[in-house]
């Protein structure tokens, strides 16, 4: 509970919130005005240390800040934080209760240990299979989707054991060093929660570790005087005056609410060096006030790069990668995401700026869609979504690529559908799925098709003692934006190579080498 009731201190006390209105253009001009309302990724709840959060209370609270999220990014109207918190209760009481009853998720209740094992607030588990993945899969194209499982050594099915140990332990799995140049590792946060990658601020320069995402386009670190509820911002690293000669600090202010936490500060100019990227000079923001999901000492980042496109900043300033674009430093302003798996043990996690690492995808599998979205989010239109080859009949639909969310939410209509031809189950707020799915679900983008890993669809065990029981799902359920848009987070961007262009407005995607 903690975590929600801090989302509304910090909704009450930081931000001047004002409730969403229905009309589209105006809440556009809204989210391009000053008002702080523009929000953004879906993060986990850095919860304190200790503090277990059962799956499935963590999976409401995830859906929630999408919930927030992609009300606001749709210009739709936010569900209160009363009716937010209202679904949080009802989900505790019905865990804790044992209740076992609630039509459509009768596993769901048994056997809960309530102790809470789990410190991870949110946790995406994939499940751990030497299976074959993606044969049958719409018109997948040759090279993957026929192979073994790459790293799965189990001959047991279930949720692999790393992915309930992150979940329990948090911490971070070091990416191995990049393949091509202009290119830095992306670290794994717990059972892939969200993704890390380490960049030089300053004079001398100095690491910060920052959660790479493409769902928004803030870039801002920690300030050497940042403030949290709980006083300081935990041991981050910080920059100011103090650590870097070349720190200039302006007095224009920016602020930020995402989907779990917020921060505001001021805006900057300090040399930013990005995988042997020099970006002399460059605008940013140093937080002087921070929530608690990123000043805690256990939040493995010290700040945020944002990877949307600029029009989407509450800073008003280009994105780390337009701006070596636009000073020639790279050839176009494109990122590029391998998204690893930490099941998978191969730690090959990659964020390229200025183009695509060629050894990492398929050549002959890559498909180049306009981005549909104008307010700079990358969203691409799903032409077909299948289950096991067949195609689910959902039409018309459209996913927002964003590495800064875990899970894939849909309109419940479709997490439901999908969810039944999975062999899940979903209630009206969440859905569950066995721990042992064999079935694989694959969206299409441009006429290729991309199957999810089954292992990617169950998040982790209810019981964190059976890893082959019940799971909560990869695809959770909520009415968010329109009844045909979907937030499509890591569950999905780890099954494919992802490249942006802000230059040409258009998404890429290609199947993996590796699976
Ligand atoms: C629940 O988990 C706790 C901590 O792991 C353990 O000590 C306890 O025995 C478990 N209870 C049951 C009923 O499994
Ligand atoms: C794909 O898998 C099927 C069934 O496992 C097998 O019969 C087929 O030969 C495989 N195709 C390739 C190209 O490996
Ligand atoms: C995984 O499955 C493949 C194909 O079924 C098999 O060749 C391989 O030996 C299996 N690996 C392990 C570790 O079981
Ligand atoms: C799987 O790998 C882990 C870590 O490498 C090892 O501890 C475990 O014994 C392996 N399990 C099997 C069944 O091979
Ligand atoms: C990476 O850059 C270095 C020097 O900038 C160059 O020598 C090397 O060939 C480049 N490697 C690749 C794979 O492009
Ligand atoms: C750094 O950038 C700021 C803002 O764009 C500009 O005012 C300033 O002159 C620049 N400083 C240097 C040394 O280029
Ligand atoms: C910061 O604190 C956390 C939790 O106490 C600890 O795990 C981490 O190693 C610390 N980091 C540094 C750089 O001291
Ligand atoms: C999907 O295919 C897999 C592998 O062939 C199979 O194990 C699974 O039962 C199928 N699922 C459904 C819902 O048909
Ligand atoms: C997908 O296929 C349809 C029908 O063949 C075609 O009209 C359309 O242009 C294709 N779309 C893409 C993005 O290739
Ligand atoms: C789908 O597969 C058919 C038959 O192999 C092929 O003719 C067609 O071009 C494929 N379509 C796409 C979009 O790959």
């Amino acid at each position: 509970m903690k975590p929600l009731s801090f989302a509304l201190l910090l909704l009450t006390c930081l931000l001047h919130f004002t409730p969403a209105d229905a009309i589209p253009a105006r809440i556009r001009r809204q989210l391009q005005g000053n008002s702080g309302m523009v929000t953004m990724p879906l993060k986990r709840h850095h919860v304190s240390r200790g503090v277990g959060l059962h799956p499935q209370v963590s999976t409401q609270q995830h859906i929630n800040r999408a919930s927030k999220r992609l009300a606001r990014m749709t210009g739709r109207e936010e569900p209160s934080e009363r009716a937010l918190r209202s679904e949080l209760h009802k989900r505790l009481y019905l865990l804790e209760d044992g209740a076992g009853s609630r039509s459509g998720a009768p596993a769901a209740a048994q056997g809960l240990n309530f102790s809470g094992k789990y410190r991870s607030g949110l946790a995406a588990a994939a499940v751990m299979k030497n299976g074959t993945m993606g044969s049958g899969m719409g018109n997948s194209t040759k090279g993957t989707g026929n192979g073994t499982v790459a790293g799965g050594n189990g001959t047991s099915n279930g949720v692999s054991p790393l992915d309930i140990q992150a979940a329990t332990n948090g911490g971070v799995t070091v990416a191995k060093p990049p393949t091509v140049n202009n290119s830095l590792g992306l670290d794994i946060e717990a059972n892939d929660v969200a993704y890390i990658a380490t960049v030089q601020i300053g004079t001398p320069p100095r690491d910060f570790k920052l959660l790479m995402d493409s769902g928004s386009a803030d870039f801002w670190v920690a300030g050497e005087n940042c403030q949290s509820q709980q006083g300081g911002c935990g041991n981050h690293t910080t920059l100011g005056a103090q650590g870097s000669s070349s720190f200039v600090q302006s007095n224009q202010q920016f602020e930020v609410t995402y989907g779990s936490g917020a921060v505001q500060g001021l805006l900057c100019q300090d040399n930013v060096n990005i995988a042997g990227l020099a970006l002399n000079n460059h605008t940013f923001g140093v937080a002087t006030a921070e929530s608690i999901q990123f000043a805690s000492a256990t939040t493995p980042f010290d700040g945020l790069m944002g990877l949307a496109q600029s029009k989407l900043s509450q800073e008003k300033v280009l994105t780390p990668v337009e701006s070596l674009a636009s000073n020639k430093i790279i050839q176009s302003p494109v990122t590029s995401f391998k998204i690893p798996r930490l099941a998978d043990q191969l730690n090959d996690g990659q964020v390229t700026f200025g183009g695509l690492d060629a050894s990492k995808f398929v050549a002959n599998t890559l498909v180049t869609i306009p981005n549909v979205n104008n307010l700079g989010f990358w969203e691409g239109v799903m032409d077909t979504i299948t289950v096991n080859g067949t195609n689910a009949g959902l039409t018309g639909r459209t996913a927002i690529l964003d590495t800064g969310t875990t899970l894939i939410l849909a309109p419940p209509s479709d997490a439901q559908k999908v969810m039944q031809s999975l062999g899940g189950a979903c209630d009206a707020q969440q859905c569950t799925i066995p721990c042992t799915t064999k079935t694989s679900l694959a969206l299409s983008f441009g006429n290729a098709s991309f199957a999810i890993d089954p292992r990617d669809l169950a998040v982790l065990p209810i019981d964190p003692n059976n890893p082959t029981g019940t799971c909560t799902a990869g695809i959770q359920p909520q009415q968010i934006g329109t009844a045909t848009e979907w937030l499509v987070g890591d569950v999905f961007l780890k099954n494919a190579y992802f490249s942006t262009n802000v230059a040409t407005n258009q998404i890429s995607l290609a199947k993996l080498t590796t699976n």
